[in-house]
C-alpha cells in the first residue's frame, strides 16, 4: 500500500526495539531542485534509470507549499508511479529513492525517503550507517522515536538534532557523527527550494542545468535534463538551489569542482526497441569494442592509453601484476591473466577480491595490481585496492566502466572500458569492454618489457581491429541459440566445459546462466572433467563445450569423447567447417573463426544469448533477476 505522508505531520509508528538486524542497501537516490518546472515526473523517470540499483521499494518526497509530501511504495518504480498519481504534480524540490535490501524485508516503513521524528527533515540514502544502533539508542535516549528498522532513519533525525536554523550547517554536524558509506539527498521543511547532497563511499554525481541543478547516484538517471555533471568526491558536500550548486568538505571548506560534460545520450542508456536491455546490450558488443579501440591503436601499431598514468619505466619495473575483481570481472581478470603471462611474460594471478581483502598476500612497490569492475564502486573491489595501496604500495591500476566511480579515480592509472551504461543486471557488454582493455593493457606492457617482436604486435592489433566484425557474425547465431535454448530450457542443470583462455569463458557462460535462469550451472576446465564432474554426467546435464580451433582443439575434442561415451549431451560451440566435435555433439552453434588468442570475446556471445533465450523461456526477469543488484557497494 502506497503512504502518503506529509512531513509536518508525520504519523509516528513505533515499531519498538531493533531486532532484526541492520537494513544494509544498496540504492539509488535522486534529486532536483527546479525554477518553475515541476519535478514529480523527472524524479519518477530517473528513478527508473536508477531501478538496476535496487528495486525492492522506492519513495519520492516532494515540496508543496503544505509542507513535504512523501509517496512511498514496496515493489517497482510503476507501482510508485501509480501511487503518486493521484497527488498534486506541481512541487519544484523534491528527491526520489530506489532500494534494495540485503537484510530486513522490503516494507513501505522501511522505504525512503525517511523523515525526522519532528518532520522537518526528509532524508534518501544508499550505503550503510555502521555506527547507527549507537547513534539510535542517543536519540531514543533524547525521545525520538523511530517509524522503521533502517539505518537510514537515524541521518534525518541526527541532522534535526542538529538544527539551530542554519541548514548546511546541520547537515555538516549530522556528517560528522556518522561511520560507513552514504550518499545522502536532504530537504528541509523549513528551507524550500533547497537540496543538500553528500558522499563517502558511495556515487554522487552533480547535474547541472540551465533552468535547474539535479543529484543522483547515477549519471543515466538525469541525462535526460543534463549532460554537465559534478562527480562529487569522498567527503564533498553539496547545497543545490535551482540557480545554484556549492561544493565543500564536510567540515565546510569550500571547494571548487569541475563539471564534465557526459558523451552518453539518453537513447543510449534506454532499451532501443529491444525487448530487454540485456538483449540489446549483448547486440552492443560490436559497437564496444570499435569505441575502445578508438585511438587505443596508433599507426606505428602502438598502443595507447590516455589514462594509464604508469610510465613505461615502472611497467618494466613490475615483476608481477596482481587481478583483483568480483563476479563476472573476476572472470575478464582470469582471461587478462591469461594475456599478460603470453604477452608480457610477467607473472599473473587473479583474486577475488572479497578474498584478498581478508588474505595476507605479499606484494610490494614492484607489484601491479590491476583493480577490474564494471560499476568502479564495487565494495569488495574498492577494499582491496585500497589496501594494495596503502599496505603495500603497490603499483595500481583501474579498469572501469564508469566515468568518475571510486575505483576509477583511485588508482594510480585507468582504462575507461568504454561500454556506455550496462543496465541489465547480468553483466555482458561490459565484460567485452573489460577483455578488450585487458588485452590492450598486455600489448602495452609487452611492449615496454620488449617481449613482443614488432612483427607480433602488428598482427595482433591487426587482429583486435577486427573483432567487432567477429562479433556481429557470432551474433548471426541467435537463430540457432534460441533452438538449443526451447531443447533444454527443461534441464535439471547445466556443465561449461572450456580450456585455456576459455576457461574462464565457461565460467561467465554457467554464471550468466544461473544468474537470470536461476538453473543451476557449473564452469568446469574441461581437462578438470575427469576428476569429479564427470559422475554427474547422463542425459538430463546438457554439457557446453567451447571447441573452437586452437592449440588445445584435440585435447577439448577428448574431452567431448568422454562426455558422449556416458550418454552426455553436448552443445557445442565451434568454427565452420568443423567436423570432430560436431559428428558428436547433439547441437553445433557455429562462431567465426578468430585467432584463438581473440576467441574468448567471440565464444562468450552465444552463451550470453543462450543464458538470455533459457531466461526468457523460463518467463524470468531477464533484467532484473531476483536477489542481485547491479552494484554491490556494500560488502
Ligand atoms: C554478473 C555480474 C556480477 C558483477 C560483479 C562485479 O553478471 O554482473 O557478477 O560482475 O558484481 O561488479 P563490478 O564489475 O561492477 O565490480
Amino acid at each position: 500500500m502506497a503512504a502518503n505522508l506529509n512531513a509536518s505531520r508525520v504519523p509516528i509508528l513505533n515499531l519498538g526495539p531493533i531486532t532484526r538486524g541492520v537494513c544494509v542497501t544498496m540504492c539509488g537516490i535522486i534529486g532536483c531542485v527546479s525554477r518553475r518546472e515541476p519535478v514529480v515526473e523527472l524524479l519518477l523517470r530517473g528513478l527508473k534509470r536508477l531501478e538496476y540499483r535496487g528495486y525492492d521499494s522506492a519513495g519520492i518526497a516532494v515540496e508543496y507549499p503544505s509542507g513535504i509530501r512523501i509517496t512511498r511504495e514496496v515493489g517497482k518504480i510503476r507501482r510508485l508511479e501509480d501511487a503518486v498519481g493521484a497527488s498534486p504534480q506541481d512541487g519544484t524540490t523534491g528527491v526520489g529513492h530506489t532500494r534494495w535490501a540485503t537484510h530486513g524485508k522490503p516494507s513501505e516503513a522501511n522505504a525512503h525517503p525517511h523523515v525526522s521524528a519532528d518532520g522537518r527533515v526528509v532524508v534518501a540514502h544508499n550505503g550503510i550507517i555502521e555506527n547507527y544502533r549507537d547513534l539510535r539508542r542517543g536519540l531514543e535516549s533524547r525521545g525520538i522515536v523511530f517509524c522503521s528498522e533502517t539505518d537510514s532513519e537515524v541521518i534525518p533525525n541526527l541532522i534535526a538534532s542538529h538544527d539551530r536554523g542554519d541548514f548546511p550547517a546541520a547537515v555538516r554536524a549530522a556528517l560528522a557523527e556518522l561511520h560507513g558509506s552514504f550518499a545522502i539527498a536532504v530537504m528541509h521543511h523549513d528551507h524550500p527550494g533547497v537540496v543538500i547532497g553528500a558522499r563517502k563511499d558511495s556515487p554522487l554525481i552533480v547535474g547541472i542545468a540551465s533552468d535547474r541543478m539535479l543529484l543522483a547516484s547515477d549519471a543515466a538517471a538525469m541525462l535526460e535534463a543534463t549532460r554537465e555533471m559534478v562527480f562529487l568526491e569522498d567527503g564533498d558536500m553539496a547545497v543545490l538551489t535551482a540557480e545554484s550548486a556549492s561544493f565543500s568538505r564536510f567540515d565546510g571548506t569550500k571547494v571548487l569542482r569541475p563539471s564534465v560534460t557526459i558523451s552518453w545520450d539518453l537513447a543510449r542508456a534506454e532499451k532501443s526497441g529491444f525487448e530487454h536491455y540485456m538483449l540489446k546490450e549483448i547486440h552492443e558488443q560490436p559497437q564496444v569494442v570499435s569505441d575502445a579501440l578508438l585511438g587505443a591503436i596508433g599507426s606505428g601499431h602502438e598502443v595507447n592509453l590516455e589514462q594509464i598514468g604508469l610510465s613505461d619505466e615502472v611497467l618494466r619495473s613490475l615483476d608481477r601484476m596482481c587481478i583483483v575483481a568480483c563476479g563476472t570481472s573476476w572472470h575478464a581478470g582470469l582471461v587478462t591473466k591469461f594475456w599478460l603471462e603470453r604477452f608480457a611474460r610477467i607473472s599473473s594471478e587473479v583474486d577475488y577480491a572479497s578474498e584478498f581483502r581478508y588474505r595476507d598476500p605479499v606484494m610490494d612497490s614492484r607489484t601491479g595490481l590491476i583493480a577490474i569492475s564494471q560499476s568502479g564502486e564495487t565494495a569488495d573491489t574498492l577494499a582491496a585496492l585500497r589496501r594494495a595501496k596503502t599496505d603495500f604500495n603497490a603499483r595500481t591500476l583501474g579498469i572501469c566502466n564508469v566515468q568518475g566511480a571510486t575505483i576509477a579515480r583511485e588508482c594510480d592509472g585507468l582504462i575507461m572500458t568504454h561500454a556506455g551504461p550496462e543496465i541489465g543486471v547480468a553483466s555482458t557488454k561490459a565484460f567485452t569492454g573489460q577483455l578488450v582493455a585487458g588485452f590492450l593493457l598486455s600489448l602495452k606492457l609487452a611492449a615496454a618489457r620488449g617481449t613482443l617482436s614488432p612483427h607480433e604486435v602488428r598482427r595482433l592489433t591487426d587482429q583486435l581491429r577486427r573483432v567487432p566484425q567477429w562479433i556481429a557474425r557470432a551474433l548471426e547465431s541467435a537463430d540457432a541459440v534460441r533452438d538449443v535454448a526451447a531443447s533444454v530450457a527443461d534441464a535439471r542443470g547445466f556443465l561449461f566445459l572450456g580450456r585455456g583462455a576459455n576457461y574462464p569463458v565457461a565460467l561467465e557462460g554457467a554464471l550468466k546462466l544461473k544468474e537470470i535462469s536461476y538453473m543451476h550451472a557449473e564452469g568446469y576446465p574441461a581437462g578438470e572433467m575427469k576428476h569429479g564432474p564427470i559422475a554427474l554426467i547422463d542425459e538430463g546435464l546438457p554439457v557446453v563445450v567451447i571447441a573452437t580451433r586452437g592449440p588445445v582443439y584435440d585435447k577439448v575434442a577428448s574431452n567431448v569423447e568422454e562426455v558422449r561415451a556416458r550418454g552426455g549431451r553436448v552443445i557445442a560451440i565451434v568454427n565452420p567447417g568443423d567436423d570432430r566435435v560436431s559428428k558428436q555433439a547433439s547441437a553445433i552453434i557455429t562462431v567465426p573463426e578468430t585467432d584463438p588468442l581473440l576467441s574468448p570475446m567471440i565464444n562468450v556471445v552465444p552463451l550470453q544469448l543462450l543464458a538470455y533465450e533459457v531466461a526468457r523461456i523460463r518467463g524470468c526477469d531477464v533484467d532484473q533477476p531476483r536477489n542481485l543488484a547491479k552494484s554491490v557497494t556494500v560488502e
